[in-house]
This record gives C-alpha cells, sequence and structure tokens, in this order.
C-alpha cells in the first residue's frame, strides 16, 4: 500500500483497504480522489477536511506520489459527523480517532499522513504554504462548509483543485458552494461523480463566469432529487425512493 517507492499500489488493491472502513464514499468517488492525488507533483500538499474513520484519507495516502505531506484535519469531536449527527459526542468521537489511528495502521499509511485534530476553522495555521489539492468533507452546514470553501480554499494555488463531498445533494454544503463557486472568478466547475463535486482553480472571463453558472445551475434537478429522497426516507418511506430511480440508502 505504501507509496514510498514512488510506485503507488492501483485503485483496486487501495480500495480493498480503504472500502472496508466504515464511511459514506462511494468507490466511483474513492477513484476520482485516487486520480487526483496521484496526478500531483511530488512535493504537494494535499488537506482533507473531514477524515471520520479514515476511509478517503487511506486513498490519498496511498495514491499520492512520495513527498507528498497529507494533512488530515478532523476534531473527531462526533459532533458534524454523519447525517443527522450534529452535536458534540465525546464518547462518539474518541472511537472515530480510535478506528482512524488503527485503520491507518492496518492499511500501512500512517506514516505519510499528519492528524490535525482539530476543527478545520483552527487549523489554518497548522498548513504552511499553498494546498494543492483539497478535499472538503467536514462539517456540512451552510457555515461551517461555506468557511471551508471560503477560507481553505483561498490556499490553493494556481493549478489546484478542490473537491467537495455531498454537493448538490446536502443543503448546507449546495448551498454554500453556490454563494462561493457559481459566478466565481477563481473557481471553474469540472463536474461531479455523485455528490462529489470537483472545482480547479481558475481565472474565469466574464463569459465563462456565466456558464461556469450555468453549469452548477442544472445540477439543481439532480438536487432536489437528493432532497425528495432524504424526505422519504427520514418519514420512513424510503422505499418510494425507488420511483425516483434510487438504489435505496442517503444519497451521495
Ligand atoms: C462525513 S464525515 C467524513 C468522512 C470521510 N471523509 C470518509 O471518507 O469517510 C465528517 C467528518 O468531519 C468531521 N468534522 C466535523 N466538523 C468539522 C470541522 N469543523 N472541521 C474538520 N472536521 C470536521 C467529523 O468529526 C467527521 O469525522
Amino acid at each position: 500500500m505504501s507509496a514510498d517507492n514512488g510506485e503507488p499500489a492501483g485503485f483496486e488493491a487501495v480500495w480493498e483497504r480503504a472500502g472496508a472502513v466504515e464511511g459514506w464514499l462511494t468507490p466511483e468517488q474513492g477513484r476520482k480522489l485516487f486520480e487526483a492525488a496521484r496526478t500531483l507533483d511530488p512535493g504537494s500538499t494535499v488537506v482533507e477536511i473531514g477524515s471520520f474513520r479514515g476511509r478517503s484519507t487511506i486513498v490519498l495516502a496511498s495514491s499520492a506520489p512520495a513527498g507528498t505531506e497529507v494533512v488530515a484535519i478532523d476534531p473527531h469531536g462526533g459532533g458534524d459527523r454523519g447525517p443527522q449527527e450534529i452535536a458534540p459526542d465525546a464518547a462518539r468521537g474518541d472511537a472515530d480517532h480510535a478506528a482512524f489511528t488503527g485503520n491507518l495502521a492496518a492499511a500501512g499509511v500512517s506514516h505519510r499522513v499528519r492528524h490535525v485534530r482539530k476543527l478545520s476553522s483552527g487549523a489554518f495555521g497548522d498548513v504552511v504554504g499553498d494546498v494543492d489539492l483539497l478535499f472538503v468533507d467536514g462539517a456540512h452546514r451552510l457555515g461551517p462548509a461555506r468557511d471551508d470553501i471560503v477560507r481553505w480554499g483561498d490556499r490553493v494555488g494556481d493549478t489546484g483543485t478542490m473537491l467537495v463531498h455531498d454537493a448538490f445533494s446536502s443543503v448546507g454544503v449546495t448551498l454554500a458552494l453556490l454563494s462561493t463557486t457559481a459566478l466565481s472568478r477563481g473557481w471553474k466547475y469540472v463536474g461531479r461523480v455523485g455528490s462529489l463535486a470537483e472545482y480547479r482553480r481558475s481565472e474565469l472571463s466574464f463569459r465563462d463566469r456565466l456558464v461556469d453558472g450555468a453549469r452548477q445551475a442544472s445540477q439543481l434537478p439532480w438536487f432536489a432529487r437528493n432532497l425528495a429522497i432524504k424526505c422519504l426516507i427520514v418519514a420512513r418511506l424510503g422505499r418510494l425512493t425507488r420511483l425516483l430511480g434510487h438504489p435505496g440508502g442517503w444519497p451521495y
């Protein structure tokens, strides 16, 4: 699993480990993270906001070239953890931390990850210089999600990439994205794999900004579908989600 010899393992081998870790990232989204990290230049910096038990962290650490700094920021406080798990819960957070540490060790990537056990809003000083790949999957409420996209997004350098999970699926993350990246001069919306949206650092003309905003707005029907699915699940009518072509479970 180690990339220390400069030869990262293939995605299937990485996912065998990472996919076994509890989490919400789908295999297709794992592959997207894998490719984004694998193609970084040596010496790059990867920042992950929201590591949970290590599924995405293992993918990033296993695929990034040797010499890449992988910083995983997660307070492991048990709050803003998953669907409807908003309030902090120290015992739950400590269990996540123990599982995260054990999962990284089992995957052989502990030495490739620097874990910062803080809220993302308190961790700016823990990363020096530009970020080349930013993966945002921390608190999904509008305020903190917006803060991550704006303040950590500002740290992404000229050719950098930002990947955001639960885009056009969670209300908070979607509003945060639309209010910051849509029509922005500095981010180009590349596309999405399910709810994993990709943005590239760019210098967009006024016309390109309009086109980009329209492309993001065209994701809103999919967002509405996801909201309908979530409402049905919360109302214990999950079986009706098949009418929307959904195979089941929370939509990612
Ligand atoms: C959806 S989970 C992340 C899932 C993970 N990326 C994976 O692939 O399994 C959200 C995580 O964000 C963390 N979190 C919550 N608020 C945060 C904040 N303000 N800054 C950083 N992480 C936060 C939670 O502790 C939780 O572990």
